[in-house]
C-alpha cells in the first residue's frame, strides 16, 4: 500500500518540519519550494497555496528573491552548507535581521536534488550586538576624551607649578642670600639659620621640578617626541640602572600633538612595566617609519609576559592600547622571541605630521 506509506511519510515530514520553531524549507533544484513549514507561513504571513510549486520570485519582491536564487545556487554550485546573514521585513513590514543556513539535499547516488533551508529570527541578537557596540564606541570616546581633559590638566598644573612656584621660590632664595650678606656680623646665629633656608628653597625647586617633570615634561612641548623620548630613557635609565638603547630612523619628524602625547606615554608605561614587573638587565626602544605608519618598539630581556594570565584589574596595558586605538593605531604586547617582553605599537601618520 504505497499511498499509505507516503502519507505516513508525509505526515512524519510534516510533524518534524512544524515542530522546528524556525522558518524551515524544502526546495528543488530550480529553487521550487516543495514544502515549508508552520513558522514560515507565520513569519512570511503566508498560506502554503502562495507558495507551494513556486519560485522565490512569485513569493518574494525582487531584491529578496534575488538573493535567495543567488544563495539556493551557491550551495547547489558548492555542495556544501552555507551560512549568512540577512535583513528583510516581516509580515508587519518591520526589518528583521535572520540567520539562514541552506545546505543541499542527496539522493542515494549522492546526486544534488534540491536544497533545504532553516532561517532564523536574530533581530534581537543583532540589537543587542549593535547596542554593545554603540555602547563600546561611546566608552571609547569617553575615555579619550577623559585622557585627553587629563592631559591638559597635566600640562597646566607642571606649568604653573614651573612657572609660579618655581619662580616664586627662586625670588624667595634671591632675597634669603641677600639677607644673609647683609648681616652686620657673618657669625651671627642667623647667618646660619638663613643658609640652612636657602639650602630648602634650593631643595624645593629640585623637588619641584620633578614633580612638575613627572606631570608632564616640558620638553615634549618645545623640543619635541624624540627630545623627550631622550630625556624620558635618560632619566629611566640613571633612576633603576637599567641599560637602555635608543634607535631612530628619523629625528627630523615634527608629530601632532595627540600622537607626540599618544607615544610618549606609550613609552613611559612600558618602560614603568620593565622595571616594575620585568626583572631585565637590558631594555631597547625604536622607532622607525614605514610607509606613512610610526613603528615603535619596547623590548626588555626580562621574564617575559604570559599574556593568558594577565591581571584583569590592572589598565597600564589597556590605557596604552587605547591611546593607539583612539589614532587608528595598535599595540601588541607578547612574549618576545629571546625571553623578555616585546611592546609593538603602529601608529599612522597620515594627514597628522
Ligand atoms: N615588561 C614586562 N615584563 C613582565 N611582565 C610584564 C611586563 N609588562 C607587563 N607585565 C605584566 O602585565 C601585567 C599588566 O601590565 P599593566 O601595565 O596593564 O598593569 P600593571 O603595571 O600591573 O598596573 P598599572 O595599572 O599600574 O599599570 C603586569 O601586572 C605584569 O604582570
Ligand atoms: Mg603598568
Amino acid at each position: 500500500m504505497p499511498s499509505m506509506v507516503d502519507r505516513g511519510q508525509q505526515q512524519r515530514q510534516r510533524a518534524l518540519l512544524d515542530n522546528i520553531p524556525d522558518m524551515a524549507w524544502l526546495k528543488d533544484r530550480e529553487s521550487r519550494y516543495l514544502a515549508v513549514n508552520s513558522a514560515y507561513l507565520k513569519v512570511a504571513g503566508l498560506s502554503e497555496r502562495d507558495v507551494i510549486g513556486k519560485s522565490p520570485g512569485e513569493v518574494w519582491e525582487p531584491a529578496i528573491a534575488e538573493v535567495y536564487l543567488r544563495t539556493d545556487r551557491a550551495a547547489l554550485k558548492s555542495g556544501r552548507r552555507r551560512r549568512y546573514e540577512e535583513a528583510r521585513p516581516n509580515s508587519r513590514g518591520e526589518l528583521c535581521w535572520f540567520e539562514t543556513i541552506k545546505a543541499p539535499i542527496r539522493d542515494d547516488a549522492g546526486h544534488i536534488i534540491g536544497t533545504v533551508g532553516i532561517s532564523r529570527d536574530i533581530s534581537e541578537r543583532k540589537a543587542a550586538e549593535d547596542e554593545l557596540l554603540r555602547s563600546r564606541a561611546q566608552l571609547r570616546e569617553l575615555s579619550s576624551h577623559l585622557q585627553s581633559v587629563r592631559e591638559e590638566e597635566r600640562a597646566r598644573i607642571s606649568r604653573e607649578l614651573h612657572d609660579e612656584l618655581g619662580q616664586t621660590l627662586t625670588a624667595m632664595k634671591i632675597e634669603l642670600i641677600w639677607i644673609r650678606d647683609h648681616l652686620s656680623s657673618p657669625q651671627n646665629i642667623l647667618c646660619s639659620h638663613v643658609d640652612r633656608l636657602v639650602s630648602v628653597a634650593d631643595r624645593s625647586v629640585t623637588d619641584l621640578r620633578r614633580i612638575a617633570a613627572d606631570l608632564r615634561p616640558m620638553i615634549l612641548d618645545e623640543l619635541g617626541l624624540v627630545s623627550a623620548i631622550k630625556w624620558l630613557t635618560q632619566n629611566s635609565a640613571e633612576m633603576s640602572g637599567l641599560e637602555i638603547c635608543l634607535s631612530f630612523d628619523r629625528e627630523d619628524i615634527v608629530y601632532d600633538a595627540a600622537v607626540s602625547t599618544a607615544v610618549f606615554r606609550i613609552i613611559q608605561e612600558s618602560l614603568t612595566n620593565v622595571l616594575r614587573h620585568g626583572q631585565a638587565r637590558q631594555a631597547s626602544v625604536s622607532a622607525r617609519h614605514v610607509a606613512d605608519e610610526l613603528r615603535l618598539e619596547i623590548a626588555d630581556d626580562g621574564r617575559g609576559i604570559d599574556n593568558t594570565a594577565l591581571p584583569q584589574d590592572r589598565l597600564g596595558i589597556v590605557g596604552m592600547r587605547e591611546r593607539a586605538y583612539a589614532l587608528g593605531g595598535s599595540v601588541d604586547v607578547s612574549g618576545s622571541p629571546n625571553g623578555g617582553t616585546l611592546v609593538s605599537v603602529r601608529i599612522p601618520l597620515t594627514k597628522r605630521c
